[in-house]
């Protein structure tokens, strides 16, 4: 390519100039090249551009805001999420909605029913979480471990813990199980930072079964 002297000799004012332009700072983005590449169409909640001027200059959108405009005016906060109506709970991954009971609501809290199904599958994890987190206090079948024993793997480390079929405590519904893992009964303590809610209704379901027993 042939160049005149002339434009050579402005090359170096030209580069200037381009370079001058490369400033930013604060809420000036300074020159954009291809602005459409950084500017989200789709409303992004933490750009929001609520001028709707915004981009005019480049503009080819259908309903004649600026190009750069990306608000949604219907809703507060110019976003797309809305607030939820007041007094909306989120229900937990399983559907259920959250247990918010407390300490001192044990009597209300034995009436909650177990809100999984009955199923060969669910049991048998209860039974596996059993063996896990209960039996080493409550016995293998819920026996308790009253009576010391001779056996010197279980030796009698805890003892006064209840049999679940006995006379007291048999009766105990599925929401009072739930509850004691929950919060701990008497010299037992919570069990609730180490087992999930999903999981202690499991529990519970695997509990009914031995009080039967
Ligand atoms: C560290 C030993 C220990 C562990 C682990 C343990 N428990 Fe207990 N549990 C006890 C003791 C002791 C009692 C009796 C508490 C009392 O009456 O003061 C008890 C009582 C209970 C009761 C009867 C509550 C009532 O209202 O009388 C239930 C039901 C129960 N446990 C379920 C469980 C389940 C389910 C697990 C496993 C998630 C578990 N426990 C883990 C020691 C334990």
């Amino acid at each position: 390519m042939i160049m005149s002297r002339r434009f050579k000799a402005a090359l170096p004012i030209l580069a200037l100039v381009l370079l001058g332009a490369c400033t930013a700072g604060g809420d000036d983005p300074g020159l954009e090249y291809a602005p459409q590449m950084y500017h989200s169409v789709p409303y992004e909640p933490l750009t929001q551009i609520k001028d709707k001027e915004a981009g005019t200059w480049l503009s080819n959108r259908e309903d004649g805001l600026g190009e750069f405009y990306n608000s949604n005016d219907n809703n507060e906060f110019s976003q797309n999420v809305r607030m939820p109506v007041p007094g909306t709970v989120r229900r937990t991954a399983n559907g259920s909605l959250p247990y918010r009971l407390k300490q001192e609501d044990l009597l209300i809290a034995a009436d909650v029913p177990n809100p999984l199904p009955d199923s060969p599958a669910i049991l048998a994890e209860g039974k596996r979480l059993y063996e896990v987190y209960c039996d080493h206090c409550h016995g293998s079948k819920g026996q308790g471990s009253v009576e010391e024993t001779s056996d010197a793997l279980v030796g009698k480390v805890f003892i006064g813990v209840p049999a679940y079929n006995s006379q007291l405590k048999k009766g105990l519904s599925q929401g009072h199980i739930f509850y004691t893992i929950t919060h701990g009964f008497g010299r037992m303590g919570s069990h609730a930072s180490q087992v999930s809610e999903e999981k202690r209704w499991q529990i519970a379901k695997y509990v009914k079964q031995l009080q039967n027993q």
